[in-house]
């Protein structure tokens, strides 16, 4: 999208907004969906927008990821955080064997209902949950603050947690409430994959410049926006808080941040940088 239209399309509701936006990919995608059998199963993002590009192929693309960096494996127990419309679920369907535990959750209700409508015929055991929780983009009516939100899982049940394109759309303060809880429901050793917009030194100067593929403008604490009226529409923070985050959560860091190209040159193909986190083995 130009900044142009983002900037126009920033003048509607958040809700109406994404299904203009999705009804838009939906229209674009269609000639392929018509030529490739597998693409025909894709759900609508007028319905619930999860962003553009090819559903399936991201999918399998982070389906990768996970098991180049998160040891996931058919066996493991998974939590897929801000499930949106299955685009990890649905590779996971085949890959996890049965016995394997997946919990995706959402705060769209809309994203939930997909999902289960989609998986409950091929994988009855994927449970879908909604969370009543208040994101000015995804929910502004939900009723639980983010920043104190309980994951619906146990204590150290999960072996894999990822979180893509999620935390793109959350303030510091959700993020550091998700990664303790992140830390409380992983296993000693599990792994955590999450995906954002990291801002360091010479990015925020591009910025400046207005360079870059969004144009994100100063906001809080560092943070920066690219629509203030809406700032969970897309937020990136200070690489250095996103680490501090990861630390006081009682996580560390496996693996060297991965830049993505949406600003400068990138370390891996995906579209928002990643960050591939650990939990301790108990001592
Ligand atoms: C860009 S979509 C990505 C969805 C999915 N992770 C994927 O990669 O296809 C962002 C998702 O995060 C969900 N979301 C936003 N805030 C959330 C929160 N606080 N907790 C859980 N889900 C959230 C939205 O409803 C939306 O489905």
């Amino acid at each position: 999208m130009s900044r142009t239209v983002s900037r126009i399309a920033g003048l509607l509701p958040p809700s109406l907004r994404r299904a203009a936006a999705g009804a838009w990919l939906d229209a674009k995608s269609l000639p392929a969906r018509v030529r490739d059998p597998v693409r025909r199963g894709e759900p609508w993002q007028t319905l619930h927008n999860v962003g553009g590009g090819d559903f399936a192929r991201a999918g399998l693309e982070n389906l990768e990821l996970l098991r180049a960096y998160a040891g996931l494996t058919p066996d493991s127990d998974v939590l897929d955080i801000g499930c949106g419309a299955g685009r990890m679920a649905w590779p996971l369907a085949t890959y996890l064997h049965p016995g394997a535990a997946y919990v995706g959750f959402d705060v769209s209700p809309k994203a939930v209902s997909l999902c289960r409508q989609r998986f409950s015929p091929v994988r009855p055991d994927f449970r879908f949950i909604e969370a009543d929780v208040a994101n000015r983009e995804y929910r502004a009516g939900g009723q639980e603050p983010e920043d104190r939100y309980r994951f619906p899982v146990d204590d150290a049940c999960i072996d894999v947690a990822f979180a893509t394109s999620v935390f793109s759309h959350m303030t510091l303060a959700s993020i550091r409430r998700y990664l303790s809880e992140t830390a409380r429901t992983l296993r000693p050793g599990g792994r955590f994959l999450f995906t954002g917009y990291a801002l360091t030194p010479s990015r925020s100067e591009a910025l400046a410049r207005g360079e870059g593929r969004f144009a994100f403008r100063p906001w809080q604490e560092g943070s920066m926006v690219i629509d203030p009226r809406s700032p969970e529409r897309a937020i990136a923070h200070p690489l250095p808080d996103f680490l501090d985050a990861v630390h006081a959560a009682g996580l560390t860091m496996a693996d060297e941040v991965k830049l993505a190209g949406w600003l400068g040159p990138a370390d891996y193909p995906g579209g928002q940088d990643l960050f591939v986190v650990r939990k301790p083995s108990a001592a």
